[in-house]
């Protein structure tokens, strides 16, 4: 995955070189991980109203039992919030990192039975393939900034486009690393419609659009 010693792009989303992504993290490191995570659960309530905004642009009713794929999951900070949201969803939760599911498996305990891990690079050719879509939201949370090569963005939501089902759509949260100017057009360009910045702050934004 991106940002891991001895990674290389196979090239579907342009060959570009992308061992170090914008930020030097090591998802692969079970130290680097929990720290990361500690960390976090200090800023997680900061980010319940990026939350919601994207949960409440998910277009459909609460009580129905959509199919979730979360992108870059983590621990499952964003599945979580939206399994609160929609009691009978399910949900891929998608990661490179082998350390980041176990910490998901045992952080969301509580829903177990309601989701299940894929460790795939999203940066590398064919990750698209093996998700089991489509899904009514293709989702992701502060980690396809990670890439950093604008190319590979642009592919990962070319590939995202497929995994979303009709009526559905996909919603990221994430940094303008690209500029959130150019992922919408990079959006559009996939095939999305209605694209457009949903909730704003000043570094971060939920951005995205439905396939019709
Ligand atoms: C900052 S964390 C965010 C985790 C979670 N979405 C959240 O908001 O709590 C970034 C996540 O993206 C994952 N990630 C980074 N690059 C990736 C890649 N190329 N393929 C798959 N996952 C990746 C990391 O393993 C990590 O879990």
């Amino acid at each position: 995955m991106a940002n891991t010693p001895g990674d290389h792009d196979h090239g579907q989303h342009g060959g570009q070189d992308h061992q170090q992504g914008h930020d030097s993290h090591n998802w692969a490191s079970p130290e680097y991980v929990s720290k990361w995570a500690q960390g976090q659960d200090l800023k997680e309530t900061h980010r319940q109203e990026a939350f919601k905004a994207l949960a409440d642009t998910i277009p459909y009713n609460k009580t129905l039992p959509i199919k979730i794929l979360d992108l870059g999951a983590g621990y499952g900070g964003l599945t979580g919030f939206l399994f609160g949201h929609f009691p009978n969803a399910t949900a891929i939760c998608q990661d490179g990192s082998e350390e980041m599911a176990r910490l998901g498996h045992e952080r969301m305990k509580e829903f177990t039975g309601r989701f299940a891990y894929v460790i795939t690079d999203f940066s590398r050719h064919g990750w698209s393939k093996l998700l089991p879509g489509p899904f009514e939201a293709v989702v992701s949370s502060i980690a396809i900034h990670n890439v950093n090569s604008p190319n590979i963005v642009r592919g990962i939501y070319e590939d995202a486009f497929t995994l979303v089902k009709p009526g559905g759509c996909f919603l990221n949260f994430d940094r303008p690393q690209p500029l959130w100017e150019d992922q919408m057009k990079w959006l559009r360009g996939a095939g999305f419609e209605d694209v457009k910045i949903f909730w704003q702050a000043e570094t971060r934004a939920v951005f995205g659009g439905f396939r019709r």
